[in-house]
């Protein structure tokens, strides 16, 4: 076994991390502590400074390494280099998270999972922020904040309070398909390596040529669907409270690495005015009889963090990276979100989270115009230009087809706007109804539906009684 010798800050060889200085009287245990022992108060006042903010939603994971293949020939969708030629294999990085509990919760909770990952492409980060239910709750981006209060903690008791969070729901119904699903079967998955996950948005997929298509992404687990009853799921999160992370962790451990298919649907942008369904509206699926899944390729997870807290506490995602060959599209959620990410991490992570290990981008990034800061560690660009178009060094720069010509011309007043609940809200739950048939919003999907659960509520407050 190699023998370290202990260093005090980097500095001073310490001789016991377990002493300090102190002027001693006596053999008993009393003496003083003084200011000079430098081993002492670094070592407290590093510990109350070890905590960072927890991220304000998704706080608790697992996370791993792992590797994308493409396995299909993309290319009459997309030249993103990352999904180019069969065989290409690109390193990822993965989050994936419970929602409304903090970093301590229980995992298996009732609750939408995240799905966060990293494609490290040649040409720069690639990032996908997906959920493992194909809708969202909300369509307003600034009904965000007030969504996940309510499903987090009361303002006066702090404890997690239903009333406020069907509160919340019942007078922002555009929720329900969201709701449906998080209440059907899959809401409480048996473990991590047996989630779907969905990109929910509508994102575009484009090539040098200016041709692009509309796609929503979607991830299979290739060892299927499990997920856990009610019963078995309160038991374990009492329990078991890590247990989804420790069944992540031993699986890959012990070489039972999850792996995942990647599909598309896709729509050709002169069919958008004629699809069935406003494809910029998260709340909404796409048929999939009309628009079928098309596969891509396939991750694996294959290797656990050597350090949870470097490589996936101090991971930021964000929607807004995207590779040259994909990129958004008019759904106002999602562009939020291009906004909500970055800012979230310069403040959980400061502002040159992008120059952490699990942040930096494999490919060489040259940004002068990005630089100083707490946490400077890249060299800063030397004495290189802080502005630009200077004429010292010229720098030559590369055409990017992220908003493909004719894509989405926009043109119209500004104006205060929110969305409406229409009858149109709840076509897509009754047919999910009918697919699941299980389970006082929801009688307007389905007469029975109501029925039942105003049934079991009764019963319920019978044996309360
Ligand atoms: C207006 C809508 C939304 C806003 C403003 C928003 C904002 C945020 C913020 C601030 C975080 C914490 C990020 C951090 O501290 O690093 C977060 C985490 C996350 N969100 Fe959203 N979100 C929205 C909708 C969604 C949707 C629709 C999805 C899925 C399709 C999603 C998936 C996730 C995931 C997976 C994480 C965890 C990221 C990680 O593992 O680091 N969010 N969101």
């Amino acid at each position: 076994m190699r023998s370290h010798h202990a260093y005090l800050w980097g500095r001073q060889p310490s001789e016991d991390p377990s002493s300090a200085l102190q002027i001693r009287a006596g053999q008993g245990n009393g003496g003083l502590s003084v200011l000079c022992d430098t081993q002492l108060i670094e070592t407290l006042a590093h510990f109350a400074r070890e905590r960072i903010p927890e991220r304000s939603v998704h706080a608790k994971a697992a996370g791993a390494w792992g590797e994308f293949e493409v396995t299909h020939d993309n290319s009459d969708l997309t030249d993103a280099k990352f999904l180019t030629g069969i065989g290409t294999k690109t390193k990822v990085l993965q989050r994936i998270s419970t929602v409304a509990g903090e970093k301590g919760s229980s995992d298996t909770v009732r609750d939408v999972r995240g799905w966060a990952m990293r494609f490290f492409t040649e040409d720069g980060n690639q990032d996908f922020v997906f959920n493992d239910l194909p809708v969202f709750f909300i369509r307003d981006p600034i009904k965000f904040p007030s969504m996940n209060r309510s499903h987090k903690r009361h303002p006066q008791t702090n404890v997690p309070d239903p009333s406020m969070f069907w509160d919340f729901h019942v007078n922002n119904p555009e929720g329900i398909h969201a709701l449906m699903h998080l209440f059907g079967q899959r809401g409480i998955p048996a473990s991590l390596r047996h989630i779907n996950a969905f990109s929910v948005h509508t994102y575009t997929l484009s090539k040098e040529d200016g041709s692009y298509r509309y796609v929503k992404w979607h991830w299979k687990p290739d060892a299927g669907i499990e997920t856990l009853d009610s019963a078995t799921a309160l038991r374990l999160a009492g329990e078991e409270p890590d247990y989804h992370v420790k069944d992540l962790f031993n699986a890959i451990q012990k070489g039972d690495y999850p792996t995942w298919t990647l599909y598309v649907q896709v729509i050709e942008p002169k069919d958008v005015k004629d699809a069935p369904i406003d494809i910029f509206d998260n709340t909404f699926t796409w048929p999939h009889e009309k628009y079928p899944l098309r596969p891509l390729g396939r991750l694996t997870l294959n290797k656990n963090p050597s350090n949870y807290f470097q490589d996936i506490e101090q991971a930021a995602f964000s929607p807004s990276a995207m590779v040259p060959g994909v990129g958004p599209s008019a759904d106002m959620v999602l562009q939020a979100r291009m906004f909500s990410y970055p800012d979230a991490a310069r403040y959980r992570l400061g502002a040159n989270y992008q120059q952490l290990p699990p942040n930096k981008p494999l490919s060489a990034v040259y940004s002068p115009y990005q630089r100083d800061g707490v946490g400077t560690i890249n060299g800063n660009y030397g004495g290189d230009p802080d502005y630009v178009r200077s004429g010292f060094r010229k720098i030559n720069f590369r055409h990017l087809h992220c908003y493909p010509e004719g894509h989405e011309t926009w043109n119209g007043k500004m104006q205060s706007y929110a969305t409406e609940v229409t009858d149109k809200d709840f076509v897509q739950p009754k047919e999910l109804w009918e697919i699941i048939k299980k389970e006082a919003l929801f009688a307007r999907v389905d007469k029975g539906l109501g029925e039942l659960i105003a049934g079991a509520v009764e019963k319920k407050r019978g044996q309360m009684a």
